[in-house]
């Protein structure tokens, strides 16, 4: 029998109505289109503003556009995996609230917390469970309301992060597709530059905290734009190298979206003509854990059976690593 490897076999998406636009940022704070479409390849982002709505809102959205879709039971779905840096309270999982919420009343539930690298490593992580053979209907959603953590009078932040969601189902196949090798990378000593200091339990919330803006994210933008380039060319070099791929037989990359420039680096190290290269960073901004499914549910339609995909996403932690999929159905 043929090996077993994680197909995706559904995408949906959902990001919320209001539109954030380069133009009302300038009311904002001192900024303007040029230099944040220049910067940073982003005209607008969406934000999710009705107030008591948090990340859950968006993931059952956009699970519950996968599920219309693809006419799934949700019933049928044995685990939901959450991956996002915004859940909706600590201490609660968010993922067993969405899982209750969409119906899957047959699954477990779990967040997976990992900045920008969540979703990349949840394809990771749902993937072994599918590979072992423990569980065959698995539903993987990235999903951020970054707005509720940036601060809209700080320029370095509020012009980059957007609100939104993506989830994919994973199950298994034995027709070659799915993931097929990953190389994945951390290091702890990057979580000075990208964090937000206050509300976790080195630093819980107090009056203090809250007059010094410490519950906002904060960047050193340039550190971590160097670092994100260096770190995501090197590992698609290095999952293309471990594969004996050439940038030939690439169909897409599908990278992380914090900065058009960061991903046009990663393309060009991979020596990629533009066309293989998925963005809509100009739509959605940043949306952190959402941005790798918002871009299959993005490109669903042009993606056929067997194109061979590299993943690869950067994120607070630092975190980072890269995915060599092939893909598994036309839509
Ligand atoms: O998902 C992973 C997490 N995040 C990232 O990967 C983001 C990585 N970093 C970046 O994308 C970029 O560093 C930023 C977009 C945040 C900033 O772009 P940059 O090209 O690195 O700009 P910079 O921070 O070096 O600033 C250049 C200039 C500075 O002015 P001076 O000192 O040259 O006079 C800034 O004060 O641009 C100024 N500036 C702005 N000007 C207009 C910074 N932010 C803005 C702004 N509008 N929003």
């Amino acid at each position: 029998m043929n090996k077993v490897t994680a197909a995706i076999t559904a995408v949906g998406k959902y990001v919320p109505d209001y539109v954030l636009t380069n133009k009302e940022l300038e009311t904002m704070v001192e900024t303007n289109d040029e230099w944040i479409t220049s910067r940073t390849g982003i005209k607008e982002r969406r934000i999710l503003k009705e107030e008591g709505k948090g990340t859950s809102y968006l993931a059952i959205k956009s699970a519950e556009n996968l599920i219309e879709k693809s006419n799934l039971d949700p019933k049928e779905i044995e685990l939901v995996i959450l991956c996002t840096a915004t859940p909706d309270m600590q201490a609660a999982s968010t993922g067993a609230f969405v899982a209750t919420a969409i119906g899957a009343v047959n699954a477990f539930s779990f967040d997976l917390e990992s900045a920008c690298s969540s979703f990349l490593y949840g394809l990771s992580a749902a993937a072994a469970y599918i590979e072992s053979g423990r569980y065959k209907k698995i539903l993987l959603i990235g999903a951020d309301k970054n707005s509720s953590m940036i601060d809209y009078t700080d320029r370095a932040t509020c012009i980059i992060f957007g609100d939104g969601a993506g989830a994919v189902l994973v199950e298994p196949t034995t027709d070659g597709n799915g993931l097929q090798d990953e190389y994945m990378r951390s290091d702890g000593s990057g979580r000075e530059f990208l964090n937000v200091a206050a509300g976790g339990s080195v630093l819980p919330a107090t009056e203090e905290t809250v007059k010094n803006r410490l519950h906002f994210a904060r960047q050193e933008g340039q550190t971590v734009f160097k670092n994100a380039v260096f770190h995501m060319s090197d590992v698609c070099d290095k999952i293309l190298d471990k594969n004996n791929l050439k940038h030939e037989d690439i169909d897409w990359l599908a990278a992380h979206q914090a900065n058009r420039r960061i991903v046009e680096a990663t393309a060009k190290r991979l020596d990629l003509d533009s066309s293989k290269v998925m963005l809509n960073i100009q739509h959605y901004g940043n949306t952190t854990s959402a941005t790798l499914p918002l871009l299959l549910a993005d490109y669903e339609k042009q993606l056929k059976k067997g194109d061979k995909v590299i993943f690869a996403a950067f994120g607070g932690g630092f975190s980072w690593g890269s995915i060599y999929f092939k893909w598994c159905y036309n839509s």
